[in-house]
């Protein structure tokens, strides 16, 4: 309890300053409605929760906090809805916002927020964010939506609570959760690179020996794909004999014998090893993302992953 006392008190500075901020881009007639439901206070929990997530897989910006609080001003958002469908007449301390705005006033507040909200998201340029936040803004309201069908009936069953609840405050929540993870992207980050570090190896193993990868050497030569060896080896030319290689690379006639030929200098120069060195940049840089997700033995087996993609043979 303590360390999230803490943390939560170091946070709420820069979460009320985001909140501020993202607030000051809200059109003028909603303006005096957001500022009376985030003045009033509230726990900023949900903002929190990004944050932590995003730090907790290693993301270090400070941007996060204009991301975190878009979770905030929807959670506002659907307060204000909220205590019109409740009829009541006080929240955070405060009387409602419907009890002196006007219901119908405080009801197209919420929907401008929750459409700047998502505005902000936006910005970020991230699709998978948008997605998120869409799909919490829809559960919340659909949660809404059966609970109100459920009042009064006694005949309610938990598994109906559950997915009342489900709907109408845990999808935030998770949604909150998941933003912070997805900006975080630690793991899309390693995964990219290992995959650019595994094709340049492949492009490197296309001039092995047939008798280890068990396919014919030089096949990029023959297919007219300039990878990071064949690249080396046209470099390495004179320019007669770099205007030949251009000439038979373009018109595709390139035959078995040339595409071997080429193959074995390829190799006699050590273009191919040269090409696996290369790859070493996207290998550091997976590993780098990798270092920041929470040790364990999936680590060190994910950690190995990148030396093998490094030092595989076929
Ligand atoms: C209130 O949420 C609405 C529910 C989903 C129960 P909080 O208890 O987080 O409200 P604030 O933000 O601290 O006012
Ligand atoms: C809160 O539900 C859920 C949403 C605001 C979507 P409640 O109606 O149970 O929460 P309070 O008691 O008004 O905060
Ligand atoms: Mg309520
Ligand atoms: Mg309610």
């Amino acid at each position: 309890m303590l360390l999230l006392k803490a943390r939560l008190a170091l946070e709420l500075p820069p979460i009320n300053k985001a909140l501020s901020r993202a607030a000051e881009g809200l059109p003028h007639p909603v303006r005096p409605i957001a500022r009376h439901i985030f003045e009033a206070g509230g726990k900023r929990l949900r903002p929190l929760l990004t944050i932590l997530m995003a730090r907790l897989l290693g993301y270090d910006k400070k941007d996060i906090y204009d991301l975190a609080v878009t979770m905030e001003m929807l959670h506002a958002a659907t307060l204000l809805h909220d205590d019109v469908l409740d009829n009541a007449d006080t929240r955070r301390g405060k009387p409602a916002a419907h009890t002196l705005f006007s219901a119908t006033s405080t009801i197209l507040a919420g929907d401008a927020m929750l459409a700047h909200a998502n505005a902000l998201v936006a910005r970020c340029g991230d699709p998978r964010l948008c997605l998120c936040f869409s799909e919490a803004t829809s559960r919340t309201a659909a949660g809404e939506i059966l609970e109100i069908a459920a009042q009064h009936r006694v005949e309610t069953t938990a598994e109906e609570y559950e997915e009342i609840i489900r709907g109408k405050t845990a999808w935030l929540i998770r949604a909150s959760c998941q933003l912070g993870a997805l900006r975080a992207g630690a793991a899309a980050a390693y995964g990219e690179n290992i995959g650019m570090a595994f094709q340049i190896v492949d492009d490197a193993l296309d001039f092995a020996p047939q008798s280890i990868t068990g396919k014919p050497s030089g096949g990029d030569v023959r297919e007219g794909k300039l990878t990071p060896p064949l690249r080396m080896y046209r470099d390495s030319l004179d320019d007669a004999a770099r205007a030949a290689f251009d000439q038979a690379f373009n018109d595709a006639s390139f035959t078995d014998g040339d595409a071997g030929r080429i193959a074995d200098s390829i190799r006699a120069a050590g273009f191919d090893q040269a090409t696996r060195m290369a790859a070493e940049g996207s290998l550091d840089k997976a590993r780098a993302a990798l270092a920041s997700l929470p040790s364990g033995p999936e680590q060190d087996i994910l950690q190995q992953m990148a030396d093998y993609v490094r030092d595989r043979k076929k």
